[in-house]
């Protein structure tokens, strides 16, 4: 960390002490105050719940400018890795800081690919759960259970240990999203092709049965692969968070995953891409583009409690540089599978020009999210509904296991431990329970 000349006064109305605290500088962004002493310096906490102006760690993965809408994976432009790259160099790059040469290339890709089996025994593992059961809770017990098989990388205090548990997660996470899904629907697992790309691969395991050769459509497998870069890593989100908290107690790299997993559900934050198609289908039922006038009025007033999901961003004020790629995806997939009059795109593109213009969003600074389109190139793929989430997870776990990994080897690194402003009762006698 860089220490700025400046330095930051912390003074009091009540004429109490100053506090002198240290800036730093990173390489680009906002600096930081330190305030690590305040509490010794001032017996004060400092008060911010939804972490609205606390950087909680340092980071040289990710960087988001939320009001120019840009979006670096070390220093590389969104826009870029997403046309120039596959996902496999993007994990390559999110982990290790660099993009592969080809060499590189071949053997990190031939590294994840000998990983993709999981332990046959996950089968039974799978088999205790509902057919009916949501894939985010399969999932959850999934990438948790992992822990109790591969007992050869659970150290997360070893470098080599943590590397091999990058790569099995990365490597594993299709699969078991596809065993997932074959689970829910009742079909034979889908062993994975390792001759095949990771998207390719999925889409395979997926959408095949042993009956007949699956042929996989390269426009498809490329907008899987784009999907999964443009949720590979996003600096400290909910679930990032969760992750590096978690694992700062030093849990297992797996256990720490699957918490990740957990946070990711929720439709604030991962299940927006669900809440979004399915904020489609209601419209549609209702009646379509005539009725996105009275949706809008519901979503405007503050008692209806109804968002306008895959809108909307705590950090970007302008558009979404992953949405606008999406939205190209989009256009490239439908016209592929012959959908260009979609109604559900169409009510899509209508919903997203009227948002833009209207006052309450501009105002608001609310744009489209990645997750306004992912969930009709998801449905067009044939992805269903409740898994979009799942593919989520899939996509961002490189981002968690890097941003773990990160913290380990962090030197300034704690176990995380947030403190509070307690406003319930101060100490109390427990009375008789005739008395109370
Ligand atoms: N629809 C309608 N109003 C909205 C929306 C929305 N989608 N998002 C924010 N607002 C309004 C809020 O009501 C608030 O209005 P007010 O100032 O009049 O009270 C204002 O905009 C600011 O919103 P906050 O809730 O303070 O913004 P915050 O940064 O906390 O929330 C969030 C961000 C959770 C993403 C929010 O925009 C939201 O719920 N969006 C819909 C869900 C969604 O798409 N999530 C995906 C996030 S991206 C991802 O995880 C990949």
């Amino acid at each position: 960390m860089k220490a700025s000349d400046t330095k930051a006064t912390l003074s009091f109305s009540n004429g109490g002490d100053s506090v002198e605290l240290p800036i730093y500088k990173g390489t680009v962004g906002p600096d930081v105050i330190d305030i690590r002493k305040l509490y010794a310096q001032t017996g004060m906490f400092t008060y911010d719940p939804g972490f609205m102006s606390t950087a909680a760690c340092q980071s040289a993965i990710t960087y988001i400018d939320g009001d120019k809408g840009e979006l670096l994976y070390r220093g590389y432009p969104i826009e870029q890795l997403a046309t120039n790259c596959d996902f496999l160099e993007t994990c390559h790059l999110l982990l290790y800081g660099e993009l592969p040469d080809q060499g590189k290339k071949t053997n990190f890709t031939k590294l994840v690919t000998n990983h993709t089996m999981v332990n046959e025994q996950m089968q039974f593992f799978l088999r205790g759960f509902r057919r009916d059961a949501h894939p985010m809770a399969i999932m959850t017990g999934l990438v948790g259970a992992l822990s109790a098989f591969y007992h050869d990388s659970t150290d997360i205090n070893n470098p080599e240990h943590r590397e091999i548990a990058a790569i099995r997660l990365i490597a594993k996470m299709p699969t078991l999203v596809a065993m997932a899904y074959k689970y829910t629907i009742g079909q034979p697992y889908m062993y994975p092709k390792n001759d095949l790309s990771y998207a390719g691969n999925f889409l395979h395991m997926m959408f095949a049965t042993p009956c007949e050769e699956y042929k996989v459509n390269p426009v498809l497998e490329r907008a899987l692969d784009r999907i999964f870069i443009l949720h590979a890593d996003h600096e400290q989100n909910a679930s990032t968070s969760t992750v590096r908290l978690c694992g700062s107690s030093g849990t297992n790299p797996f256990a720490a995953i699957a918490a990740g997993v957990a946070c990711l559900w929720g439709p604030a934050h991962g299940g927006a891409n669900e809440a979004a198609l399915n904020m489609l289908y209601d419209i549609q039922k209702e009646g379509g583009v005539e009725k996105i006038g009275e949706f809008i009025k519901k979503v405007k007033d503050k008692n209806s409690n109804v968002k306008l999901m895959g809108f909307g961003h705590r950090v970007y004020k302008n558009y979404d540089p992953r949405a606008k790629l999406m939205q190209e995806t989009c256009n490239e997939v439908l016209t592929e599978l012959g959908l260009e009059n979609d109604p559900l795109f169409k009510l899509a593109k209508e919903l997203e020009k009227i948002a833009l213009e209207d006052e309450y969003f501009v105002s608001r600074k609310l744009y489209p999210n990645v997750d306004f389109y992912s969930g009709i190139v998801q449905r067009a793929i044939g992805i269903p509904v409740p898994l979009f989430t799942a593919i989520f997870a899939l996509a961002r776990t490189v981002g968690w296991i890097a941003q773990l990994n990160e913290m380990i080897g962090d030197p300034e690194y704690k176990i995380g431990r947030p403190r509070q402003l307690f406003e319930g009762s101060p100490k109390r006698d427990v009375q008789p329970i005739g008395k109370r």
